[in-house]
């Protein structure tokens, strides 16, 4: 250990640099998407950088041509998951807020990506329903990351963008531990909470929770697979 001592939070964050050291590297096209976000004043709660290579990895895994993205913020997890698709590739992002998106544009071009990345500025709710109708399924990954409360809902359209095989994963799904508090009335625990019912009455669905510490703190993220087609409605 490099330092003796020190809150948990201060020793989860030294692993995370750990691990970001020795496994990921510099990363200078996504230090620079970070500085240009905090530059525009956009909020630090973009996905760690061990997160942010794991949701590479598992899309390179998966050999995806086709991601969806619900919460784009300034295009860090983003920058991720595009740099796993193929030149043909197409990453779509949903993102509520102009700025945010306007920033992850400008991120995703510094980072070579943004032939492969599409920005959809509007309410997700809003925009995952015109995709379907456009006809943009099935996606082979979805990676939710937005309001919590909207999480039932982007569960429900994101299934119908699926097909089977599709890995969708559920960012905050822990919320230090918030979530095992049945009495809880916080919106985003009962929202989660709600999405974890969701995905365990649902046939389609076979998924797993793991708790994650970090830069970020205590949370976690949910991982499931879809076993079947949209079901005919
Ligand atoms: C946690 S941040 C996303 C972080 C990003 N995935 C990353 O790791 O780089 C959540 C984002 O969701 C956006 N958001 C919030 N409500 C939304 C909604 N109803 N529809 C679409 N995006 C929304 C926020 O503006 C914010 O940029």
């Amino acid at each position: 250990m490099s330092r003796a001592g020190g809150t948990p939070e201060e020793r989860w964050t030294e692993v995370d640099e750990y691990i970001a050291g020795r496994l990921i590297g510099p990363d200078p096209e996504q230090d620079a998407g970070i500085a240009a976000s905090d530059r525009a004043g956009l909020p630090s709660i973009q996905v760690s950088a061990p997160l942010g290579k794991m949701l590479y990895l598992l899309a390179s895994m998966l050999g995806a041509r086709r991601i969806l993205e619900i919460g784009t913020l300034g295009g860090y997890s983003g920058t991720w998951l595009a740099r796993a698709l193929p030149a043909d590739g197409r990453l779509i992002t949903c993102e509520l807020d102009q700025k945010h998106a306007d920033v992850a544009r400008a991120n995703f071009e510094r980072a070579g990506v943004r032939k492969v990345t599409e920005v959809r500025v509007g309410p997700a709710a809003e925009t995952l329903p015109k995709l379907v109708a456009e006809g943009q399924g099935p996606f082979d990954m979805v990676f939710i990351d937005a309001d919590k409360p909207g999480y039932p809902v982007y569960l429900e359209w994101a299934l119908k963008l699926s097909r089977k095989g599709t890995v969708i994963v559920f960012d905050n799904m822990v919320r230090r531990g918030a979530i095992a508090d049945a009495t809880s009335e916080d919106a985003s625990v009962v929202a989660t909470r709600r999405t974890y019912d969701l995905i365990a009455k649902e046939t389609r669905l076979t998924a797993t929770g793991i708790q994650t510490v970090g830069t970020k703190g205590y949370d976690g993220f949910v991982l499931a697979l879809v076993q079947d087609g949209p079901k005919e409605s």
